[in-house]
């Protein structure tokens, strides 16, 4: 029986994946595992036998991953699984921002009388642009950008795009026509309206500020599905105020975004779909259960990827620090005994799966025993058949 902590309301969906040797709450206190939404764990105490934290969303910065990394944690996300959820919500925040259907329905909504004569009267107030023809300016082209990139497209919008990380394969999907372009400061002249896809790092908090709106087209549009922090508000404000910017449209208001004319402000609900929530749901169920039933990794941000077929009848699994001959250290203990082994390394991160024909906790210095004092090794667990 493993023991699942929720931390956030997760889809009843995750029932379709984790059967009854899961039992699922809010209020364990010594979890196997974690499934969380944006409850931010900074604080979290970690309780000693906690060995996955999978996140339904693609963004991690509410976990801590150097600690869980510290302790052997494997953290999981979901990328992918809400992005057409956000596509959609980008696709109509730039439709937002080009036609004042706000504003005017705001507006409309206070008429009394003769609606339909003072409707006729007043809508040029309301007036807009079209986005067929204009530039959508993409930064960071993983599932959701490319997404956006095919959708905006369909919409008659040219595309530029930036991504370092952009394979050959993902390059593909992108509609043709597509201006890929080698840093995002070559976005910002090319542009009408710019979306950001990017994970909030160190490289990417404040990107968009008052240097880089100082290389946009004059009534650019940014539109931030992402994370608050890529943006500097105050710089953002001062260039609505100027008229550079045209409408920042934003999913993480802040006190600082609220009620600013200028500033389209949506309470976080870029993956508040059903089909969102239920996709995310799945796909973090089923990662946790294939790494604690099988040991297998896959979409973890902390652990390399790591998927193995059992081949003898024990199986375990040993996270370590990478760089340090853990791999050769873990042949020389299993010399001698039918094993096959699957190694990793991502970043400071070592990770093996080990399959043994042979009682690996039998005798007094077992294989297990020689394995969990092996230098550089952080946790060794050994799987049910
Ligand atoms: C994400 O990171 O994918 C979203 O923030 C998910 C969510 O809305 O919980």
């Amino acid at each position: 029986m493993f023991d699942i902590l929720t931390l956030n309301a997760i889809s009843d969906k995750i029932y379709t994946v984790l059967n009854s040797d899961y039992s699922v709450s809010s209020d364990t206190k010594s979890p196997d595992a974690i499934l969380v939404r944006s409850f931010k764990m900074d604080e979290y105490e970690i309780n000693d036998n906690l060995l996955a934290v999978a996140r339904a969303g693609a963004g991690v910065n509410n976990i801590p991953i150097p600690k869980m990394t510290e302790k052997g944690i494997c953290v999981f996300n979901t990328p992918g699984a809400n992005a057409n959820a956000v596509k959609e919500l980008v696709i109509c925040g730039m439709l937002l921002s080009a036609r004042d259907i706000v504003g005017g329905n705001a507006w409309a909504n206070t008429l009394t009388g003769d609606v339909a004569k003072q409707v006729e009267k007043g809508k040029k107030a309301f007036g807009g642009t079209e986005i067929s023809g204009k530039t959508l300016g993409i930064i960071g082209l993983g599932a959701i950008g490319r997404k956006v990139a095919v959708a905006a497209a369909a919409l008659g919008m040219k595309i530029a795009g930036y991504d370092p990380f952009l394979s050959p394969a993902a390059a593909k999907e992108l509609p043709e026509g597509t201006e890929i372009v080698s840093s995002p400061e070559d976005i910002y002249p090319l542009a009408d309206y710019i979306t950001l896809h990017v994970p909030l790092t160190d490289a990417t908090r404040q990107m968009i500020n008052a240097d880089s709106v100082a290389k946009m087209r004059d009534g650019v549009v940014i539109l931030n599905m992402a994370r608050g922090e890529l943006v500097n508000v105050a710089d953002v404000k001062a260039a609505i105020a100027s008229k550079k910017i045209r409408k920042y449209v934003v999913d993480f208001p802040t006190e600082e975004s609220v009620g600013v004319d200028g500033i389209l402000a949506i309470p976080h609900l870029g993956a508040s779909t059903e089909e969102a929530e239920d996709n995310c749901a799945i796909m973090a169920a089923a990662q946790l259960k294939d790494y604690l039933e099988n040991g297998n990794v896959v979409n973890s941000v902390n652990f390399p990827r790591l998927v193995k077929e059992r081949e003898y009848r024990e199986r375990f699994t040993l996270v370590g620090n990478a760089s340090k001959d853990v791999d050769k250290a873990l042949e020389n203990i299993l010399d001698g005994t039918a094993h096959s082994v699957s190694y990793a390394e991502k970043g400071s991160v070592c990770y093996a799966i080990i399959d043994v024909d042979a009682d690996i906790c039998a005798g007094e210095n077992s294989i297990l025993d020689k394995l969990s004092d092996m230098d550089d090794v952080i946790s060794v667990r050994l799987l049910k058949a």
